[in-house]
């Protein structure tokens, strides 16, 4: 275990230092904020009140958390954003606010515990951009296959709401995908290739046990815009592979820790001088954040990684990795600021 540049305090023990640095991570990561206001002057649309109303039907609203749901103005229902112009609904956040956390109390759970049926008359609300059921448990039905519909959609957080996703391909203006989820098994990669504006995806603890490395990065090969990809504890196995070239060159946060990957470090990892003058590859220059941890990655630590000037933490602990750090980092004296953490 060798930290390169240390600005941490008194962070003695390996365990703190990984908190301190995720903690890190957090603040540094692209957060959605949502940029819609609620308008609730403006009058709702008469056509989304009507879909809304078919859609609470549909719901299980046993603790009445849609008792809003009634006037007429939809705009003023609890999670409604409507345009302030046009009086269209825009976004649906019905996040359960008391997210259950693994080692707390499951009566929290129980106090927002949407359920029921996810009816197609979402479909009717055409400017609907962002919709989020996080935390809501709809036990494990798939997701409707008319979700792959909403084709405004920007946002959509499904993260632990028991949904699976196999049909969400046609989302072509998504830019977040929230599906963190435990026990739940997702079959094939292959949808996310339709994704192309995506810019967040996180799959922790998805079972992806039927997907190789090489169908991963061939399938992340299609988003250029990826900026954030989280696919810890996902069970993904094989070799993380090197495609000829690459898209994914915006990815500044890549988390594959505690998967099955047997693997060398990546081309697109190790090469990264070459790749620089290549031109074929594309570059990593924004990455960040690497985890790799816990996985079965053999091989040398390559020194070329100096040259990724962005990067600020590399957690590749729990491998099969032989060598220490390397000392020398190749192209590390072009890193202006340069401040790295290695674990
Ligand atoms: C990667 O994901 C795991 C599981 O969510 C988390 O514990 C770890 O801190 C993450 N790594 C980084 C660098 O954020
Ligand atoms: C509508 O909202 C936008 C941003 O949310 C704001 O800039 C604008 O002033 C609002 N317009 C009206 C008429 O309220
Ligand atoms: C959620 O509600 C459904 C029925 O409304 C119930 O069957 C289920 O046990 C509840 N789950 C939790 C975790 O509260
Ligand atoms: C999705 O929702 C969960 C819980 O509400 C939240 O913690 C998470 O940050 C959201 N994901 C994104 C990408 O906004
Ligand atoms: C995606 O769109 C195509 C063409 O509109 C359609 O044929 C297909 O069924 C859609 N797929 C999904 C999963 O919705
Ligand atoms: C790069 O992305 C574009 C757009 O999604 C796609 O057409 C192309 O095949 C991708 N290239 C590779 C090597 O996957
Ligand atoms: C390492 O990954 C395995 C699954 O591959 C998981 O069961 C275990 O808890 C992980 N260990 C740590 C320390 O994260
Ligand atoms: C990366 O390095 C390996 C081993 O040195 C070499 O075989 C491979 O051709 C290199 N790839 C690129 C794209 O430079
Ligand atoms: C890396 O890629 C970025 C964006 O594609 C480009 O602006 C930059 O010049 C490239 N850097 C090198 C060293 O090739
Ligand atoms: C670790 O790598 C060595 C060779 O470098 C190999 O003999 C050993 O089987 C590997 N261990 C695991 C658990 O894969």
């Amino acid at each position: 275990m060798i930290i390169c540049t240390v600005s941490l305090l008194f962070c003695s023990v390996l365990s703190c230092l990984v908190d301190k640095l995720s903690e890190r991570a957090t603040k540094d990561r692209i957060s959605y904020h949502k940029s819609i206001r609620r308008a609730l002057a403006i009058e709702c649309l008469a056509s989304d009140h009507e879909a809304l109303v078919d859609f609470k039907n549909g719901l299980e609203d046993s603790h009445n958390h849609l008792s809003s749901w009634r006037n007429t103005n939809c705009c003023q229902w609890r999670g409604i954003y409507c345009d302030n112009i046009t009086g269209a609904v825009v976004s649906i956040d019905l996040h359960n606010p008391h997210p259950v956390l693994f080692d707390s109390s499951p009566r929290k759970y129980e106090m927002w515990n949407q359920s029921g049926e996810l009816r197609p008359s979402l479909m009717k609300l055409k400017s609907l951009r962002h919709l989020d059921l996080s935390f809501n448990t709809f036990n494990g039905i798939p997701i409707p296959e008319f979700f792959g519909s909403l084709v405004n959609l920007q946002y959509l957080n499904l993260s632990t709401a028991g949904l699976i996703p196999p049909h969400l391909g046609n989302l072509s203006h998504l830019q977040y995908l929230d599906l963190k989820t435990v026990g739940l098994h997702v079959e094939n990669f292959q949808w996310v290739v339709g994704l192309v504006s995506l810019k967040y995806l996180a799959m922790n603890g998805v079972d992806l046990s039927s997907v190789a490395g090489t169908d991963l990065v061939s399938a992340v090969n299609h988003l250029p815009f990826l900026i954030e990809l989280h696919l810890s504890s996902c069970h993904l196995f094989g070799q993380i592979s090197s495609p000829s070239s690459l898209n994914f060159t915006s990815l500044a946060f890549l988390n594959l820790s505690s998967n099955a990957f047997f693997s060398k470090i990546p081309n697109w990892l190790v090469n990264i001088s070459t790749l620089e003058h290549s031109g074929f590859y594309g570059n990593l220059t924004s990455l960040t954040y690497l985890d790799l941890s816990n996985n079965t990655i053999e091989g040398v630590i390559p020194s070329s990684i100096g040259a990724i000037c962005n990067l600020k933490v590399l957690i590749l602990s729990r491998n099969n990795m032989t060598g220490t750090f390397p000392e020398f980092l190749q192209g590390i004296e072009n890193c202006p600021s340069r401040n790295l953490f290695l674990i």
